[in-house]
């Protein structure tokens, strides 16, 4: 059983090990899934990529293969994707996706939406707007998965984003193209920008789930959770509204070192 805390109106649920943090994840979005599925109503739901969101992914793919869990009500929209980039390289988003989740579930063809990385810079602002109007159309999202960067970024919101901030072309930080380098083939080829949802964008989830494990993310969680809320620390800014909305943290102990 997790131990649980709340901070200004977010839920703080600390599980004994990642896994299980995993296993909880993967519960509340096939609960939520399946639920507005007997009501005959879609869900949408944001993803993530990095390495926090795997092991839901591959609960939620086992779960599909044992004909427990249909995604076929399921619409989905990722936070990011590098620019420029070719959709197929390895480190990109859309690989990232289809490796760990879209090529062994039923999320119907159309309804998988990731920020387009390999459009010419002359289509970026109107790919952002198009992709903002997608989420509208669907309905808005229900529920966000987010992890957090290192330098407490959500999405690809590097610090210095504004609250207001929507779908964007971002430069990131040298501390993030160091800590995801490794992820590209020619690390010396990692794209220094980014296509990412924007904090508003973020904010307007129905519900978020946020996910952080490991010591390395404890004082960036506590940083976060106790400290002001600023741009120079965007995943702050998830204590905004926190009260009108279902906020949920996921920790392991060592990420929950600090709180
Ligand atoms: C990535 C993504 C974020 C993610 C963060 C943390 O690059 N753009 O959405 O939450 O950085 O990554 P990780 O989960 O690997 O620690």
């Amino acid at each position: 059983m997790p131990r649980t805390l709340e901070i200004e109106g977010l839920e703080l649920r600390i599980f004994p090990a990642r896994n299980d943090a995993e296993l909880a994840a993967a519960d509340r979005l096939a609960d939520l899934a399946g639920e507005r599925a007997r009501r005959g109503l879609s869900c949408v739901l944001g993803l993530a990529t990095g390495k926090t969101p795997i092991g839901i992914y591959r609960e939620l793919v086992r779960r599909h293969r044992a004909r427990d869990f249909s995604f076929g009500n399921v619409e989905t929209f990722n936070l990011d994707e590098y620019w420029p980039i070719d959709l197929k390289a390895r480190g990109s988003f859309h690989r990232f996706m289809h490796e760990h989740l879209f090529d062994h579930v039923d999320i119907p063809r159309g309804k998988r939406h990731v920020p387009n990385g390999s459009v010419p810079a002359a289509e970026i602002p109107k790919q952002c707007r198009d992709y903002e109007d997608a989420i509208s159309r669907a309905g808005g999202i229900d529920l966000q998965l987010l992890g957090i960067g290192r330098n407490g970024h959500i999405g690809f919101n590097e610090p210095g984003s504004d609250a207001a901030s929507r779908t964007r072309l971002v430069e990131l930080t040298e501390e993030t193209v160091n800590d995801n380098r490794a992820d590209f083939d020619d690390p010396s080829k990692m794209p220094t920008h980014a296509l990412t949802m924007g904090i508003a964008t973020i904010l307007e989830a129905r519900e978020l789930l946020v996910l952080a494990f490991g010591a390395q993310k404890a004082g960036i969680v506590r940083d976060s959770l106790r400290g002001p809320i600023s741009p120079r620390l965007p995943a702050s800014f998830l204590r905004i509204g926190a009260k009108d909305r279902k906020v949920t943290v996921f920790l392991d102990e060592a990420a929950a070192a600090g709180v």
